[in-house]
């Protein structure tokens, strides 16, 4: 039996929700692979994912164990200060404890920023076509959203500092962008940070790190100690495999992270996630392959679309946008096929749609789906 429907209410409470709330629209996540079998009649394992930029090996067999090990202790509550994972994280970056604030994946990161620095009223800034966070969480506190154009798909970085006016608060960056994949030089990300007043807080959203060229990585940890108000946010989620279990991290000035812990909750990431966490940071040697696996997939799959005359963004992330013309329709007819990938006309890209890069016959399959799907 199905369940009953809602009651009717005489008096609804949600209409006591702040404006600000009831006018958000809510997170649209990639369609869960259940749903898409239970749909298609097929069954889960015939159906391919590439629609929310996980690393698609998972996790390494070190962080499996420790994941197995640590299922002995769930019963009590996890290390609310998260002792391990941030000695790993202070001795990786050369940042002290006090620095570092871990988040219930790194989104947790982004929304204790809007919490401890917006009220209503603020302006935070961010480009278009950026990661559906920033707005979701900038407006979920009555503040602003400064959507600033994007030039050729990426951050425009002038306009950007145009845009900051002594209302704003905070000013997001995503190097890389999700989802476009693009991504700015070090040289120029250095200077733009430095021009931006230092009581706005410049968020450094860096959860693609891991996939860069190592050569082409800026040392953004070593930054934090250079600004105070620079935030950098990574997470476990992408090329660590670990985006079930959700932990990220943010490194920044200790007053600032001072602020983030006053309003985060006390246990707010699990002890699972934290022994996976420390183990994944050790295990360099995965991330490695992951990256170099990343890009021949990469490779196959920008190949693919030249070969089906759809032109992409070139990336930096573990994702590909790619332009079908009616994207809608092409990621219905994807779905007919087990193929699930992302449509991003919520990111103002309606002819666009974002596949991860997979495991090579997982890009294989995507591919000869895409070119049936293009052609019906
Ligand atoms: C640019 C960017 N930032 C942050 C996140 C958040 O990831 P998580 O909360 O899993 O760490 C994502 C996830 O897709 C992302 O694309």
């Amino acid at each position: 039996m199905s369940a009953p429907a809602d009651l009717p209410l005489r008096r609804d409470p949600s209409g006591h929700a702040p404006s600000y709330v009831r006018e958000l629209s809510p997170y649209v996540p990639g369609k869960p692979i259940e749903e898409l079998a239970r749909e298609l009649g097929l069954a889960e394992a015939e159906i391919v994912k590439l629609a929310s930029n996980e690393n698609p090996r998972g996790p390494s067999a070190a962080v499996r164990a420790a994941i197995v090990k640590t299922t002995n202790d769930v019963s009590r509550y996890p290390d609310g200060n998260g002792f391990a994972l941030k000695a790993a994280l202070s001795a990786r970056y050369g940042v002290s404890p006090e620095r570092i604030v871990l988040g219930n994946g790194s989104n947790d990161v982004l929304e204790l920023v809007t919490h401890a620095f917006l009220r209503p009223g603020d302006h935070a800034v961010y480009s278009r076509h950026a990661f559906a966070v920033y707005p979701l969480a900038v407006k979920a506190r009555g503040a602003t959203g400064i959507e600033v154009p994007a030039k050729d798909y990426a951050h425009d970085l002038a306009a950007m500092r145009a845009a900051v006016t002594p209302q704003t608060r905070v000013l997001f960056v995503a190097n890389p962008n999700n989802p476009t994949g693009t991504w700015i030089e070090p040289s120029l990300l250095k200077a733009f940070i430095a021009s931006i007043p230092e009581d706005v807080i410049v968020v450094l959203d860096e959860a693609y790190n891991e996939y860069l060229d190592p050569s082409q990585e800026a040392p953004s940890a070593r930054w934090t100690g250079e600004h105070g108000n620079l935030i950098v946010s990574r997470t476990f989620s992408k090329a660590h495999g670990l985006a079930a279990l959700r932990v990220g991290y943010g490194i920044m000035n200790a007053n600032v992270a001072d602020m983030l812990n006053r309003v985060r909750q006390p246990f707010n990431v699990n002890a699972l996630a934290q022994a996976a966490a420390v183990a994944a940071l050790a295990d360099t040697a995965y991330v490695d392959e992951s990256r170099a696996l990343n890009r021949a997939g990469m490779r196959e799959l920008e190949n693919g679309a030249r070969a089906l005359n759809c032109r992409f963004v070139p990336s930096h992330g573990n994702f590909l946008l790619v332009h079908v013309g009616d994207a809608a329709g092409v990621y219905q007819r994807l779905l007919r096929q087990g193929v699930i990938v992302r449509p991003v006309a919520n990111y103002g890209l309606p002819e666009f749609l974002r596949v991860t890069v997979g495991l090579p016959a997982e890009n294989r399959r995507f591919l000869d789906a895409l070119a049936i799907a293009l052609t019906r």
